[in-house]
Order: C-alpha cells, then sequence, then structure tokens
C-alpha cells in the first residue's frame, strides 16, 4: 500500500492533530503519500481530499481541535452516498484510511472495511466511551480543563457558602462526572449510569452536607443524567430556605472540548497515529488502535463499537470509599 488518507469525524477534542501528525509522518517516513480529508465523512462524499506533506503537519502538535475540520454526516450511513465517497478515494488513487474518531465514526470505518476498503481506527472521544481500550484521545485533556473549573468553583464555593451543581459532557456516559468528581472531592455525583438519586435525597445530601460543617457542595452532574441539572435547581431552589446553602449552577459546555493537549494525549495521538500508520501500510484493516496497560495494541474494530464502555466498577468503589 504506497496512498492512504486520514480524516477526523465526530465531535473534536485535544490530541487529534497529535494523530494527524505522526499518521501522517510515520507514512510519509515508510516512503507512502498521505492525504488529509477535510469534514470527517462530509470530506469523502464532497471529494474535499487534498495530499499532506511533512511541513503541512508541523507545528500542530500544542494545538486543540483538529486541522482537517471535523463535522457529523449522517448520511455516511447510506450505501449509496459510502459508495460515492469510495469511489473519490478510488480516484485519487487512494488505497486504505485511518478514521479518527468516537463510537459512530468508528462505525463509519467498520462498514468501509466491509466494503472491502481498508481502514484502521483510533479512539477519539473526550467522553471516554471507546469500549476495549483503557482510554481514548482527548478524554485526560478535558478531565484537566474539568478539574481547573472544579477547583475555581469551589474556591468561590465555600467563600459564600454555596451548592454548585456542575454539569459536565459525556452524551450517556457518566466517565468524565464520575472521574472529575473524584479527583474534584465532590460531595455528590450524579450519572445516566446509576439511577437515582430522587430529588429529595439530592436535597437531603446538601442539607447533611451543611450540618456536617461543611463550607460547600460541589455536585457533579453528567449531562445525559435524568432529570437533568435544570430539575435538580428548581428543585433545590424550591427548598432553599431548609438547605443551608445558596445554590448556583455552572453548565461546562464547549469550553471542555477546546484547548491545548496534555502531555498524556500529545504522547497517546502520536503512539496511536504512528501505530495506525504502520498497521495499515502493512496491509491490515479492520482494527483499532488500544491503549491496554501502557502498550499500544489492536482489536477488531467491530467489537470496539459493539457496545459503550461501561463505568469502571473499581472507580465507582473508590468515590464510594471517599464519601
Ligand atoms: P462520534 O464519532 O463522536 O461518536 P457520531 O456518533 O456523531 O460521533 O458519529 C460521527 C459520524 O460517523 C456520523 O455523523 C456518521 O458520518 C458516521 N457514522 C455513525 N454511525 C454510522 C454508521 N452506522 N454507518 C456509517 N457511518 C456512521
Ligand atoms: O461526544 C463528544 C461530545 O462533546 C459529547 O460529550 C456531547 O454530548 C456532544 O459531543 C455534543 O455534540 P455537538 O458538538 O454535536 O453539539
Amino acid at each position: 500500500m504506497k496512498r492512504i488518507a486520514i480524516l477526523t469525524s465526530g465531535g473534536d477534542g485535544p490530541g487529534l492533530n497529535a494523530c494527524i501528525r505522526a499518521v501522517t509522518r510515520t507514512a510519509l517516513k515508510q516512503g507512502a503519500e498521505v492525504f488529509g480529508v477535510r469534514r470527517g465523512y462530509t470530506g469523502l462524499v464532497q471529494n474535499a481530499i487534498f495530499q499532506l506533506e511533512s511541513r503541512d503537519v508541523g507545528g500542530i502538535l500544542g494545538k486543540g481541535g483538529t486541522i482537517l475540520g471535523t463535522a457529523r454526516c449522517p448520511e455516511f450511513k447510506d450505501i449509496k452516498v459510502r459508495r460515492t465517497a469510495l469511489r473519490h478515494l478510488n480516484q485519487q488513487g487512494i488505497e486504505g484510511l485511518v478514521v479518527v474518531g468516537g463510537n459512530g465514526s468508528l462505525t463509519g470505518a467498520v462498514v468501509l472495511h466491509e466494503m472491502d476498503f481498508p481502514t484502521i481506527g483510533i479512539p477519539a472521544s473526550i467522553d471516554n466511551d471507546i469500549d476495549k481500550t483503557d482510554i481514548a484521545v482527548g478524554v485526560d485533556t478535558t478531565l484537566n480543563t474539568i478539574l481547573e473549573a472544579v477547583d475555581r468553583i469551589k474556591d468561590t464555593a465555600s467563600s459564600h457558602q454555596r451548592a454548585f451543581l456542575v454539569e459536565v459532557m459525556g452524551r450517556n456516559c457518566g466517565y468524565l462526572a464520575l472521574q472529575s468528581g473524584l479527583a474534584g472531592g465532590a460531595e455528590l455525583i450524579l450519572v445516566p449510569e446509576i439511577p437515582g438519586p430522587s430529588l429529595e435525597e439530592i436535597a437531603q445530601e446538601v442539607v447533611d452536607t451543611y450540618v456536617r460543617g461543611k463550607g460547600h457542595c460541589i455536585m457533579l452532574i453528567a449531562e445525559g443524567w435524568q432529570p437533568g441539572t435544570r430539575a435538580v435547581e428548581e428543585y433545590l431552589l424550591s427548598r432553599q430556605g431548609e438547605l443551608g446553602f445558596d445554590v448556583r449552577v455552572t453548565v461546562l459546555g464547549y469550553l471542555q472540548r477546546g484547548g491545548r493537549p496534555s502531555v498524556f494525549d500529545r504522547t497517546l495521538g502520536t503512539r496511536m497515529g504512528a501505530a495506525a500508520a504502520e498497521a495499515l501500510l502493512s496491509g491490515q484493516s479492520g482494527q483499532m488502535t488500544a491503549l491496554k496497560a501502557g502498550q499500544i495494541i489492536f482489536v477488531p474494530l467491530a467489537e470496539a463499537v459493539q457496545q459503550l464502555k461501561p463505568l469502571s466498577r473499581n472507580l465507582l468503589k473508590l468515590v464510594e470509599l471517599m464519601d
């Protein structure tokens, strides 16, 4: 294989540029030609494919986002649309594709592999919901961003004797809330994987925290938890007089996805990118790079996308211990 392409797809996150740089430089060093695809699968469909040289990926390691752009492209689920994409790849003589993205994007890579087009996936999603890898590219930086916010919120919460509801991303996965709640010493963590507690129980937890003499009550809420942050806010405000604390809400939102990637994410993106390029050029397909016990390994893409990664029981136990 002498011509490969790379795309980034789905929600962006820190560390994508490290992947692009590593795939490009590793493949160029092996004498291959490398092509970038703009805006994920949309760029394949629209034939937005251009050649990448070593200098094109210089100076990007420390930048957030993705120099290739990303997009959601729901029409890619249609086989006719995918055939158009494959026609564009074939026209340029491209023989293999590295897909960097979350569960949906990697599912796209599986279907291309099943259409006999060689693909290798790199797991990248701030949600850390991709199965068969200990962690995905982007998660570490996002956790540090959340932690910085939580530490700052704690300062002001303690100064004013306030209860804070801090909502974090994660789609239907509670990992970001759980991990940042553990590292941030939150008083309460609400994740979709664990139903409840009721609004009454949450209010009671706030009261108990006050009675125990704490100066603040920080609650980490995953965006996918039901009935949602606003419902908790409304309920707590309706019982404001009994709580001891004032109540405030901070929805961290998209700032969690941006910013300079951490050392860990730059390194993980570089390791996975290099491994992905080598695997594709050596004729492998339908595989995903994964981090397992510190080593980069390969797992079948089809297995990785079969289910979302379950919450770690060890992490849950640790949170309970710290209560
Ligand atoms: P993420 O990759 O971050 O999980 P999405 O779930 O939105 O984000 O998926 C990103 C893109 O992957 C979709 O917009 C679509 O282009 C592609 N994709 C998702 N599921 C499939 C599928 N079943 N078949 C083909 N392409 C898919
Ligand atoms: O999957 C990453 C993520 O940031 C989720 O945490 C969030 O729910 C979603 O993407 C937001 O997607 P969009 O950028 O389409 O609003």
